[in-house]
């Protein structure tokens, strides 16, 4: 049988293990991927027990507690706390997810946490998302449209109920990293999160570009990569649905 290995500086070592310095019934141990580009070695997993309810009850408030007391080296994005900026999305016991919204409570035993999935790593927690956000830009994600009006553009409320459910996106990419299509395909292929912003633009009663946004989709990769996998339904931690956005997109593609 074929044996698939990682290069050898490529295989993730066992790291650091920081122990608790209490015997708290609250303490709680993290499995936490490390990866500095700067000292040469290899990826290792270092070990923090600490108590969480000196952290908080969240994966990033226990994040955010071990840098702050003990290792301050340990790196990862976050901004607003509050599942709204989309920057703390990492990989959380086998799911991408945003770190501000799980509950520790909610996994059991170690929390193991890794970057995002199939993208590079810059530096531990923090993936590469540049070329995700290049394809982001791609789809032209502002209302396009000639007019000029004195006032804001109205929107009946049957009109505005279509962009329930794409709004709410807040380009974290926990789906678009869960897609296999997307880590096979992922230079040509867009992908659930920047698919389903693609659909909130087209389904916007107030842009007037829906042929351009279709036209500009219409090849072998850019959308027909979606094999329907449902990954990123699965994963997204904001409860949207990415695959019923491009079936939308398949489906205009069709009709039109
Ligand atoms: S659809 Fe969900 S998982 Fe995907 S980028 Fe938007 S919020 Fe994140
Ligand atoms: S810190 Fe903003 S979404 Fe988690």
């Amino acid at each position: 049988m074929v044996q698939f290995r990682l290069p050898k500086h490529s295989q993730v070592q066992k790291g650091n293990v920081f122990k608790a310095t209490s015997d708290s019934p609250t303490l709680r141990t993290f499995s936490i991927y490390r990866w500095n580009p700067e000292d040469g070695k290899n990826p290792r997993m270092d070990e923090f027990t600490i108590d969480i309810k000196e952290s908080g009850p969240m994966v990033l408030d226990a994040l955010l507690y071990i840098k702050n007391n003990i290792d301050s080296t340990l790196t990862f994005r976050r901004s607003c706390r509050e599942g709204v900026c989309g920057s703390c999305a990492m990989n959380v016991d086998g799911t991408n997810t945003l770190a501000c919204l799980k509950h520790v409570d909610d996994i059991s035993g170690p929390v193991r946490i890794t970057p995002l999935p199939h993208m590079e790593v810059m530096k531990d927690l923090v993936p590469d998302l540049r070329h995700a956000f290049k394809q982001y830009a791609s789809i032209k994600p502002w209302v396009q449209n000639p007019d000029d009006p004195k006032r804001e553009r109205k929107q009946s409320k049957e009109d505005r109920a279509k962009l329930d459910g794409l709004w709410e996106c807040v380009l974290c990419f926990s789906c678009t990293t869960s897609c296999p299509s997307y880590w096979w395909n992922g230079d040509k292929y867009l992908g659930p999160a920047t698919l389903l912003q693609a659909y909130r633009f087209i389904a916007d009663s107030r842009d007037t570009k829906t042929k351009e946004r279709l036209d500009s989709l219409e090849d072998p990769f850019s959308l027909y990569r979606c094999h329907s996998i449902m990954n990123c339904t699965n994963t997204c931690p904001k409860g949207l649905n990415p695959a019923k956005a491009i079936g939308s997109i398949k489906k205009m593609m069709v009709e039109r």
